[in-house]
């Protein structure tokens, strides 16, 4: 399983050196929480810090848009230097367009499925995403507690891809750690998000990195 450091945890006055740190610690890409109090609770960064990212780091830019009417910020993400934009379903009435947009602006597509959102409404559209994003919380702040009913779904949803022979990656977030990586990595998961879990271990960034690319079958 790949792991995709989510930098909403980490230290924004060292930045630079945090993903530095992420990057030698084994991390695949960035991953870059994008709130706007509108379709979460709380609001967090924009292309501003993707493009000051882009700069501190190879790691590729994941961009987790969870914000309304996401076709409206595509282009900029894409400018600022992401190489994948996620959307919600939940926020994307026309979401094959959406998918379409991205992908038109050279950039891998993902879609991601809030916890009370049901997998078959993603049939349409997985054969067209590189990659698939169950949300094991509801999102809007890092730190909060896995759910762990969402595990059925990622088993649903790696069997789809595996059945419809997809090249789709299927990814989690929220509430990854040492515990519960390996229950998400069992149903299939390709990539785990984790923020807290890396940027705030207390042992450092390296030591919460290993741990969860490490961890054991429980
Ligand atoms: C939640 C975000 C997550 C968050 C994960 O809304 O999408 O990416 O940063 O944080 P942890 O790993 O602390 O649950
Ligand atoms: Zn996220």
């Amino acid at each position: 399983m790949k792991l995709a450091p989510s930098v909403l945890a980490a230290d924004f006055v060292r930045l630079g050196e945090q993903v530095a740190e992420v990057a030698r610690a084994g991390a695949d890409r960035l991953h870059v929480d994008v709130m706007d109090g509108v379709f979460v609770p709380n609001i967090s960064m924009g292309p501003l810090v993707v493009e000051a990212l882009k700069r501190a780091s190879d790691l590729p830019l994941e961009v987790h848009l969870m914000i309304v009417e996401p076709d409206r910020h595509l282009e900029a993400f894409a400018e600022a230097g992401a190489h994948s934009l996620i959307v919600h379903q939940e926020t994307c009435p026309h979401l094959h367009r959406s998918v379409q947009r991205v992908k038109a602006l050279g950039l891998k597509a993902g879609v991601a499925i809030n916890p009370a959102t049901p997998v078959p409404l993603l049939d349409e559209i997985l054969p067209e995403l590189d990659l698939a994003l169950v949300m094991t919380v509801n999102p809007g702040f890092g730190g909060q507690a896995f759910i762990a009913r969402t595990l059925d779904k990622v088993r649903m949803l790696a069997a789809r891809i595996q059945d419809w022979s997809l090249a789709c990656e299927l990814e989690v977030d929220g509430g990854i750690d040492a515990q519960t990586a390996p229950r998400v990595r069992r149903a299939g998961a390709t990539v785990a998000v984790a923020g807290t879990a890396v940027f705030a271990h207390p042992d450092g960034i390296a030591a919460g990195a290993k741990a969860l690319l490490e961890a054991p079958d429980a």
